[in-house]
């Protein structure tokens, strides 16, 4: 996917990866991620997200990477959030009380930007992506965040039944890129009803995803 197909859904409002209410497999998953309340999570590709909401009320911070600067927009807007904006390096800086997104490519997220992060969640990211960028994104994502905890949600269909994104992931493609680094966990397998846009049966699966050594 090229930026561009990016920006011009958001520009349409072509948005139907968003969701109105939190994710129901974060609220019956996070626990699992141990944070104390204060910790830092890790959003890549986050949207404008309605789980960062939830995040917030909860007592964590978030930080949050995302292409789109009218995504971000609506997001401050939605949460009634008035950032302050900067430069930061090919990246711009939103930042609040708890929150910090940084608008562009999250290819061009350094550590430096990102600074500690407690752990990762990641819905609807790693499927946005096709397959030849999917290595990549992961390893970012690993030397990024030192391979802290993830809650990862991503979706399972016949590949041939519709064209992504959101793109099946197989467990097998998630193992060849996390199992080197995490312990790799399914924590729960829903059927989405009606099928994944109306076209195809598709499953919705949680990871949990937790440092092999920790
Ligand atoms: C499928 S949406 C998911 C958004 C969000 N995680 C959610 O659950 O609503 C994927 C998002 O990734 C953003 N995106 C795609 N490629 C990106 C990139 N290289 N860097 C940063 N964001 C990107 C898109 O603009 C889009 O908002």
């Amino acid at each position: 996917m090229e930026a561009s197909f990016w920006h011009q859904r958001w520009e349409q409002g072509n948005i139907g990866f968003h969701e109105g209410q939190t994710n129901p497999l974060l609220a019956n998953h996070y626990k699992k991620l141990n944070l104390e309340k204060g910790s830092c999570l890790f959003l890549p590709l986050c949207g404008k997200t309605r789980d960062i909401a939830w995040l917030l009320a909860g007592g964590y911070r978030v930080v949050g990477a995302e292409l789109s600067e009218l995504a971000i927009h609506e997001l401050f807007s939605e949460l009634g959030i008035e950032p302050k904006i900067s430069k930061s390096g090919k990246l711009v800086h939103y930042t609040a009380t708890d929150i910090d997104i940084f608008v562009g490519d999250f290819f061009d997220l350094s550590v430096e930007n990102l600074g500690l992060i407690d752990a990762i969640y990641d819905r609807a990211a790693l499927v946005a992506l096709p397959t030849n960028k999917r290595k990549q994104y992961t390893t970012h994502l690993i030397n990024l965040s030192n391979a802290a905890p993830q809650l990862l949600i991503t979706y399972e269909y016949d590949q041939h039944g519709m064209d992504g994104p959101p793109f099946s992931v197989t467990e097998a493609e998630i193992k060849h890129h996390y199992a080197p680094n995490y312990q790799v966990q399914i924590v729960e397998r829903v059927n989405i009803t009606g099928g994944l846009k109306g076209a195809v049966v598709a499953n919705e699966i949680a990871w949990v995803l937790q440092k092999a050594n920790g």
